[in-house]
């Protein structure tokens, strides 16, 4: 894919468009959501609102599926508070009756099955961004392994996946009142350099204000202490740098590496949203944006991410 190809395909989705979509008609009101408000001074030609919500972690399983994922519903739905299906219609309705789209920042699956894929193929409404998670790929390699498969690798899984999410992968773009929203996978904690040049493509043609969104929030030093406070783990507050798998990866990674510089000297970056940690955190990234982590949507947390 090339920044063309995103460019005629993804960008052109308006607000008009989706201001019509209708309010839920199955009961599902929104109304259980706890919906913390956020407020982006992006520079938009007319004030809109974006509901951001990640990590659901779906669960489901059928009974003909394989024994592995049985064991993983089993194990982690209780976990998940066993509800997440209802917090994902909960934040599909809000949206639709409170904001422009939805935004998904990743791990809408806590492990691929086919029970998962017909959930995500019947919540997620046309006209909705997002990027993938870590759980969309790890679970589905470690369960293959599990059963003794050599599995699928990330191309194949993002091929897979993309039939079932309707969005673009590994990112996708729109515009709405003049901002730019750019969703693209980092669920590994890192971008490539395809993305980066896409990315830099539309920043550059479309000269807009930018929000991005991914999985994996960017190393700062605030969401790395939060991080860690909330996993338990690298609790050394007096080395802080000490970091986590996923900074890791990002610091040792050139191309990611590249790319946060640049991000952090680009004036047109207005705000960063991302998930993956489970938590509500924010932190200042850059002068002229700040990165926002949304907590667990299985726990019905959702961001309105109101965009002046
Ligand atoms: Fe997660």
């Amino acid at each position: 894919m090339n920044g063309n190809d995103m460019t005629r395909g993804e960008f052109l989705l308006s607000s008009l468009a989706l201001a019509a979509l209708p309010a839920s008609a199955d009961g599902v009101t929104g109304d259980k959501l706890k919906v913390k408000d956020i407020v982006v001074e992006a520079g938009a030609e007319k004030p809109f609102p974006v509901l951001h919500v990640s990590d659901t972690h779906l669960t489901a399983v059928y009974p003909a599926e394989d024994k592995w994922k049985q064991e993983m519903s089993r194990a982690d739905t209780p976990i998940f508070g066993k509800r997440q299906e209802e917090a994902l219609a909960e934040s599909v309705a809000y949206a639709k009756a409170h904001c422009n789209f939805l935004l998904h920042t990743g791990d809408l699956m806590d492990f691929v099955s086919a029970a998962n894929l017909d959930l995500v193929r019947r919540h997620l409404p046309p006209g909705c961004l997002g990027a993938l998670g870590n759980h969309e790929y790890s679970h589905y390699g470690w369960l293959a392994k599990k059963a003794g498969t050599a599995g699928p690798g990330r191309e194949d899984t993002r091929k897979m996946l993309s039939k079932f999410y309707p969005f673009r992968l590994p990112i996708a773009a729109k515009v709405v009142n003049g901002v730019v929203f750019v969703a693209l996978d980092d669920s590994d904690g890192t971008v490539s350099a395809d993305q980066v040049a896409q990315f830099r493509n539309v920043v550059t043609k479309t000269g807009k204000p930018v929000v991005l969104c991914m999985h994996v929030p960017f190393y700062t030093l605030g969401i790395c202490k939060a991080s860690k406070r909330w996993w338990k783990k690298g609790t050394d507050e007096a080395n802080p740098e000490l970091s986590l798998p996923d900074f890791e990866r990002q610091r040792s990674d050139q191309t990611t590496q590249d790319f946060i510089r640049y991000l952090k000297e680009e004036p047109r970056l207005k705000c960063i949203l991302s998930g993956h940690l489970h938590r509500t955190v924010e932190d200042r990234f850059s002068q002229t944006a700040v990165q926002y982590v949304a907590a667990g949507n299985f726990s019905f947390a959702a961001q309105m991410v109101r965009v002046v």
